[in-house]
């Protein structure tokens, strides 16, 4: 089944963008209803992984309107936030303007595979649903190799792919068969998040960025399921010598 947001090679970035421009409204209230809430508590578990300590620099890659940059600046860490949706980053910015208390993450707009920002920069660099969306995923992840400091943590969290059988069609179906209903009701357009399960197919989950962790050389390399697995942190750690993301 074909849909419109979903398209491979150089045409993938201009659908991405489309489909964030159209759902930035809603994305936060989406979010909610389709993850029952959850993917607050999953989130919070990639800070808890990747531990942000005060006055360290960390950056979102594919921020959207910020969830995670703000879990990050909210324990003192130096957050910058990357996007290329004008939308999502409209979003951050408005929910920056009414936050109190801990920091406030800078939020830039740029592209996740190019970012243009300094090699050797970030103690931690973060990837939430987003590393699936890129029109290479390898790519990403070595961009946020390039942009973490020698030793740095790098984290990815997004939608999994159980290893349980049963466990990972029933999911499967909830992707495909009822959260397109949320784009119908909000947009009277099944394809925005019928977006989900089409791009989960096409992407190798938590096993496959395991894999690829691995053969760039990445150290520390684990995989923390949640939920049996429908939603998966990849974690790894730059080498000290980082001559294999040159
Ligand atoms: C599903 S949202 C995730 C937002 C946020 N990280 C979260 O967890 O709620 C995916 C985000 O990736 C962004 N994105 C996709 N491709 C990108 C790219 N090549 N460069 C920068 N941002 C990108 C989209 O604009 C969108 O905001």
């Amino acid at each position: 089944m074909s849909n419109k947001f979903y398209e491979t090679g150089s045409n993938r970035a201009t659908k991405v963008n489309d489909l964030f421009a159209t759902i930035a409204p809603r994305y936060d209230l989406i979010n909610d209803l389709q993850s029952f809430w959850m993917h607050r508590w999953w989130k919070k578990r990639l800070i808890d992984l990747a531990s942000p300590r005060p006055e360290e620099t960390a950056l979102d890659l594919c921020c959207g309107t910020g969830d995670v940059a703000f879990l990050m600046a909210s324990r003192g860490a130096r957050v910058t936030g990357l996007d290329f949706s004008q939308g999502m980053l409209k979003v951050a910015a408005q929910r920056a303007e009414v936050r109190t208390g801990a920091g406030t993450p800078q939020f830039v707009q740029g592209d996740a595979l190019d970012t243009g920002l300094a090699s050797d920069s970030f103690d931690i660099v973060t990837i939430s649903y987003g590393l699936r969306n890129l029109s290479d995923w390898r790519q990403g992840l070595r961009e946020m190799c390039r942009l973490a400091k020698p030793g740095g943590r790098l984290l990815v969290l997004d939608f999994g792919k159980p290893d349980l059988l049963w466990w990972r069609r029933l999911y499967l179906s909830y992707l495909k068969w009822v959260v397109p209903r949320f784009g119908r009701i909000f947009f009277q357009d099944a394809d925005t998040h019928g977006y989900i399960h089409e791009s989960l197919l096409h992407y190798p989950a938590q096993r496959g960025v395991e894999a690829e962790m691995r053969s760039m050389g990445l150290e520390d390399v684990k995989v923390c399921n949640l939920m049996g697995g429908i939603m998966g942190i990849n974690q790894g750690r730059c080498p000290i010598a980082k001559s294999f993301t040159d």
